[in-house]
């Protein structure tokens, strides 16, 4: 089964061509980070336009890529929550009004539950290694699900204040860096020492949630008091070194909690080298197997909505066309 996985929730408007739920044919992605740099952030009417300028470009070149004809396709799979509502309109209309011209089926798909499906791209053989742990690190969301099938997902934390993506946004915008500020934070810290400024790391009792304002205070408290004494690699890796630490010893203790030896580390945050290096440590002294996309398919990309998708086209009834667009709702209570 060939499946087109069309992802517009925030501001990449990306299609992606998968065969039999993990081999990618072509995976285009339209980044509109430039477009929202010179507001410091996404500007969510300014994205939706842009999506509708872009959508069918993008889905043109992912057939090209593939070597695909649109008649060639058997399904259709379309991120439809959590986002931006404007922007997840538009990738929603276009696969609606794809399905209804090719007479093929379509399926709405869970954002986050794409972000696991990046990990049986990387790792297809994941599929007979239930039950996983994943901890899913985003812009938008930090979570860390237990998955013990297909369809059957729990939710074993999550973060009561900023997603870890936020975090580096938030305080790359105190470093004077520039949107997005994930990978820049990033590049700057890899020059600093993570132990010149520490910074706190919380905790929130025997709960496997999150919490990453207090170090975004602090953060803020510090540059504001250190008035440029400071070099700011040194802050920057402090800054890292802490939501890093926070993630890993968190996911350290789902591991030891739930006995799952089998691990994966997806989403935007996910491709942060750091994170990376901390993650493999860990989960080396613990005896698990651990995966992490490339970074490519890490971020923003329609690959992994096809790859969610393609299960529940080939087990289930084809979603009615009238399925809804909601711009909040955590991965466990998602309708799989
Ligand atoms: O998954 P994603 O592409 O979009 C959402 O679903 O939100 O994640 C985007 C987030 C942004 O907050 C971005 O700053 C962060 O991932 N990010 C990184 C890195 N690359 C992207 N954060 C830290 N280090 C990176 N290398
Ligand atoms: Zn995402």
């Amino acid at each position: 089964m060939i499946v087109l996985g069309i992802e517009t929730s925030c501001d990449e408007t990306s299609a992606g061509i998968v065969r039999g739920g993990f081999q990618v044919l072509s995976n285009v992605v339209a980044s509109q980070a430039n477009l929202h740099a010179r507001y410091g952030g996404v500007v969510p009417e300014v994205a939706s336009r842009k999506h509708l300028e872009c959508m069918l470009p993008v889905m043109l070149e992912a057939l090209e890529t593939a070597g695909l004809t649109w008649r060639e396709l058997d399904g259709l799979a379309v991120t439809n929550r959590p986002g931006l509502l404007g922007a997840l309109l538009v990738g929603v209309s276009a696969a609606k009004a794809l399905a209804y011209a090719l007479n093929i089926p379509v399926t709405p798909v869970h954002h986050l539950k794409g972000h696991l499906y990046s990990t049986f791209l990387a790792a297809p053989d994941l599929t007979d290694q239930f039950p996983l742990l994943a901890l899913i690190v985003s812009g938008g969301h930090t979570q860390i699900i237990r998955m013990d099938h297909h369809c059957d997902y729990r939710l074993l934390g999550t973060t009561r204040d900023d997603a870890a993506g936020e975090a580096f946004d938030k305080g790359a915008r105190l470093l004077g860096l520039p949107y997005p500020g994930g990978p820049e934070v990033a590049a700057l810290a890899s020059q600093g020492d993570p132990s010149a400024v520490p910074m706190p790391r919380s905790y929130l009792g025997d709960t496997l949630d999150f919490s990453f304002s207090g170090v975004k205070t602090a953060l803020r408290t510090f540059i504001s008091r250190d008035k440029g004494q400071t070099r700011l690699a040194d802050i920057a890796a402090g800054y890292q070194e802490a939501i890093v630490v926070m993630l890993t010893r968190t996911l350290h203790r789902a591991i030891q909690q739930t006995g799952i030896k089998t691990v994966c580390v997806c989403g935007g945050v996910a491709a942060n080298s750091r994170l990376q290096e901390a993650m493999k440590a860990m989960t080396e002294k613990e005896g698990c197997r651990l995966v992490i996309p490339d970074s490519r398919l890490c971020t923003d990309n329609a690959a992994m909505i096809a790859a969610a998708g393609w299960y529940r086209l080939q087990h289930t009834a084809p979603a009615p066309l009238s399925f809804d667009t909601l711009a909040v709702s955590p991965l466990a209570l998602a309708t799989i």
